[in-house]
């Protein structure tokens, strides 16, 4: 299995460079996505360290909304450096169409590089019934983003707001990721569904264009609290184990909800022994502590194919 990447993460709300060690380098901008790719996208080789102190030319945008043309001058950036050869182009919550169109250009440019750029996509528009970004996002991500995506990580919000179906049951999910495949992307994960009280990840995975697709669930033990940032941990958990598992995404899924999970618990537990209560406010995660989680998840939640 290979566990070396490059990875360019973008996300239009918090903005930062960070030297990444190792085979992989990027505009990271979201600590999270970072601190796990670290640990999951990294080849034994230490030796191989990237210093990009060339990203030190743009200390202004730290901390700031990036807008279009802003990311179109740091890709063109790495253009004139020769560093736009990637193996993933991960996105996350962006917040205006002008941004996105400009990552639909980075798309294109990075598959000039190299076509077997994987592209993960968040498509971060809501959740529990309510948007959370500007509605004329919705039929960008729907009719232009999916597209070129390589795989999709909605929650049960956005999976209707992409496909228009209206999801009740599994068979309902299993639809909608057959619509997702058809329009492009070859691997779906809804991360949440809600159905009937019970909580479902369900993973689809095409692995030949126009054949039905090996489709799995998870069923996910409800923890009683929210936490901020369980989504953005869950596609880059997914993108560091699909990586590492390109054919098997029911273990890649399984391996990513298990580290979910305990880094969850750890959150919990370590709130409840300072005295808070975890159902007052919503739990910022764990993940300093949790690297052993991450790194060598125990498989508690297993795949049931269908
Ligand atoms: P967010 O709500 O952070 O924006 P999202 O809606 O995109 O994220 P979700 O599907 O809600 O993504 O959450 C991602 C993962 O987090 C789920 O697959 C699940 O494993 C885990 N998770 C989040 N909250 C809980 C919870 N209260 N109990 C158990 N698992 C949870
Ligand atoms: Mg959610
Ligand atoms: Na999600
Ligand atoms: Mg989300």
């Amino acid at each position: 299995p290979s566990e070396t990447g490059r990875v360019l993460s973008i996300q239009s709300h918090t903005v930062q460079h960070i030297n990444i060690p190792i085979g992989c380098r990027g505009i990271f901008l979201n600590e999270n996505f970072v601190f796990l790719l670290r640990l999951l996208i990294s080849s034994p080789d230490r030796q191989n360290s990237l210093v990009c102190s060339w990203w030190d030319g743009y200390p202004t945008f730290k901390g700031h909304v990036l807008n279009g043309q802003q990311l179109c001058d740091l890709i063109e950036g790495l253009s004139a450096n020769h560093l736009l050869y990637y193996t993933h182009l991960l996105t996350g919550y962006i917040g205006s169409v002008t941004f996105l169109e400009m990552v639909l250009q980075v798309v294109e440019r990075l598959r000039v590089v190299n076509p077997g750029l994987l592209y993960v996509c968040d498509p971060v528009m809501g959740d529990e019934g309510k948007l959370y970004v500007a509605p004329d996002l919705v039929s960008v991500y729907r009719e232009k983003v999916v597209p070129v995506a390589s795989m999709l990580t909605p929650n049960h919000f956005e999976i209707e707001l992409l496909t228009g179906l209206r999801i009740t049951s599994e068979s309902d999910g299993l639809k909608a990721c057959n619509i997702l495949h058809a329009a492009g992307p070859s691997k779906v994960v809804i991360t949440s569904l809600s159905i009937k009280e019970k909580v479902f990840l369900i993973g689809s995975h095409q692995k030949v264009k126009g054949q039905s697709p090996q489709q799995f669930k998870i069923v996910i033990p409800k923890i009683p609290a929210y936490f901020t940032g369980s989504g953005d941990l869950m596609t880059a958990l997914l993108l560091g184990w699909s990586n590492k598992y390109p054919d098997n995404l029911a273990k890649a899924s399984e391996l990513a909800v298990s580290s979910l999970q305990a880094v969850l618990q750890r959150t919990l537990a370590d709130y409840t022994t300072a005295g808070f209560d975890p159902q007052s406010s919503s739990l910022e995660i764990r993940l300093v502590q949790s690297q052993d989680d991450i790194r060598n998840p125990e498989i508690k939640l297993k795949a049931e194919s269908y």
